[in-house]
């Protein structure tokens, strides 16, 4: 099929990509030139595993390209929309800004097809009522329908999560009713490859569709702020995070993902969309029913103060005092800074008058354009070099795996924080480290109450 895909970030990029590697011949649109000339060179513009052989694939094909010019993809079938939503400077609400200029400029081209079936499918995170809103426009064009298609992905699992979801969710105008057939038909053709694989489809309406991305990202928040909660209790008892995610993790009903408790969730999706979902609620008038979200959102950031905080405690003070944070991005095998908690935890020691050195696989470059003056190193062990304290804040492999006989002689003072509960506490304290984790006790087995107390009142 004759496939387009608009807006090419993370989620757009990967999408085309592989619907070319499913066999479509598939144009990439984006208003960013730099991003469609990195894309057309087959460089990644983000740190993606399998991204780059994808892309390379699908450019060698030929059944991939990339464009900046709109009059380019009016042949196309379908159109995928993979425009960011990000939250809106001025409040919780999510910015569809970029989304309804990418309908505008779509719907002057759309006529080209002469009414010819053409599809438009939203793959955007967006507030329920979005997707009837802009039917509405697409739906004035002769045979041109929209479908809304929420898309799951998770970062540094992005090619693997769309070639094999773990479900399909398709959002039409009247599941019930014909002509919602003839939207099914044309993406079950375009995905004929992944449902082969009996991936479970579901059809529903527009907003159920809607509801059922942002209820998902909510309820994988809540469960990380759920056991994020429970370690300020662990502070205050003297009892381990770690032991309680395990124990009640093997719980069927629980199950374990999704339940690591540490300096919390960050990133591009997450906390904004809790935020868009709030505000929607409210403008809904069921505002009450999504009031514990801001809980959530709280009980993330109070952990990023708490990790300052514990760092307070073990050196006294912050000023002028040499610091190393291990970890930029939001989580491991990415290069996305957006949100991050370590990076948050980096600037505000650095507020609080730290010499902070920022080191991270991946993410340095994206870091320093979000942080202007940030001090980061590439080599871990030079970035190490000379540290008072050392927070380990983004659990890549290569810092899961540190040895801690090795890193103690490359430090001034073997001083650690595991703000995301990877290392083993014994074996540190063994070779001569004073570690400390967020959610568990302290060498003595003391609670860390009189701390943990400072950390609520300042956050
Ligand atoms: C998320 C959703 O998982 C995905 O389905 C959606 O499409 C986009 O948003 P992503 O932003 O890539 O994906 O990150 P995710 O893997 O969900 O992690 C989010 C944050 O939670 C990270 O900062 C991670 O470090 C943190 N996290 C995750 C925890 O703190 N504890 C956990 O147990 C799991």
């Amino acid at each position: 099929m004759k496939l387009s895909v608009i807006g090419v970030g993370y989620l757009g990029a990967v999408h085309a990509a592989s619907m070319a590697e499913l066999g479509h011949e598939v144009i990439g649109l984006d208003v960013d030139a730099a991003r469609i000339a990195s894309l057309s060179a087959g460089e990644p513009p983000f740190h993606e595993p399998g991204f780059a052989e994808l892309l390379r694939r699908g450019l060698d094909s030929g059944r991939l390209r990339f464009t900046t010019e709109h009059a380019e993809i009016a042949g196309a079938e379908i159109h995928f929309l993979g425009l960011g939503t990000p939250q809106r400077a001025d409040g919780f609400g999510a910015d569809l800004r970029a989304l309804h200029a990418a309908v505008e400029a779509l719907a002057a081209v759309l006529p080209a097809r002469e009414g010819a079936p053409t599809l438009v499918v939203g793959k955007s995170t967006v507030p329920a009522g979005t997707a009837r809103e802009l039917a509405a426009r697409i739906e004035r064009i002769p045979g041109a329908r929209l479908m809304w298609n929420p898309e799951f992905l998770r970062e540094g699992f992005a090619v693997q999560d769309t070639l094999a979801p773990d479900r399909l969710v398709y959002g039409v105008r009247d599941p019930e009713a014909e002509p919602a057939g003839m939207e099914v038909r044309m993406l079950d053709a375009a995905y004929a490859r992944i449902l082969e694989r009996e991936v479970p489809r579901l059809v529903m309406g527009f907003e159920t569709a809607e509801l059922v991305k942002v209820s998902a990202n909510a309820f994988l928040a809540t469960k990380i702020s759920f056991i994020n909660a429970i370690s300020e209790l662990c502070e205050a008892t003297g009892a381990d995070v770690t032991d309680v995610s395990r124990a009640l993790g093997l719980d069927e009903r629980i199950g374990g993902r999704f339940l690591r408790a540490g300096v919390g969730f960050g990133g591009g999706c997450l906390p904004k969309d809790i935020r868009a979902f709030i505000a929607s609620a409210e403008d809904l008038g069921v505002g009450q029913a999504l009031g514990f979200l801001r809980e959530v959102d709280a009980i993330n950031q109070r952990r990023r103060v708490r990790a300052v905080d514990l760092a307070r405690e073990m050196l006294g003070s912050l000023r002028g005092r040499r610091i190393t944070v291990l970890g930029a991005a939001f989580k491991p095998d990415s290069d996305d800074t957006r949100d991050s908690p370590a990076l948050e935890v980096a600037t505000r020691l650095m507020a609080a008058g730290a010499h902070i050195t920022v080191t991270d696989p991946e993410a340095l470059a994206t870091a320093r354009r979000r942080f202007e003056g940030l001090t980061t190193v590439e080599d871990t062990a030079e970035a190490l070099r000379g540290a008072e304290l050392v927070l380990l804040l983004t659990e890549w492999e290569e810092y899961r795996h540190l040895d801690p006989v090795a890193t103690a002689r490359l430090v001034d003072a073997p001083r650690m924080i595991d703000g995301r509960n990877v290392l083993s506490p014994p074996r540190w304290r063994e070779a001569g480290w004073e570690i400390r984790s967020l959610g568990r006790a302290d060498p003595a087995g003391r609670p860390q109450a009189p701390a943990a107390r400072a950390g609520f009142a300042s956050a």
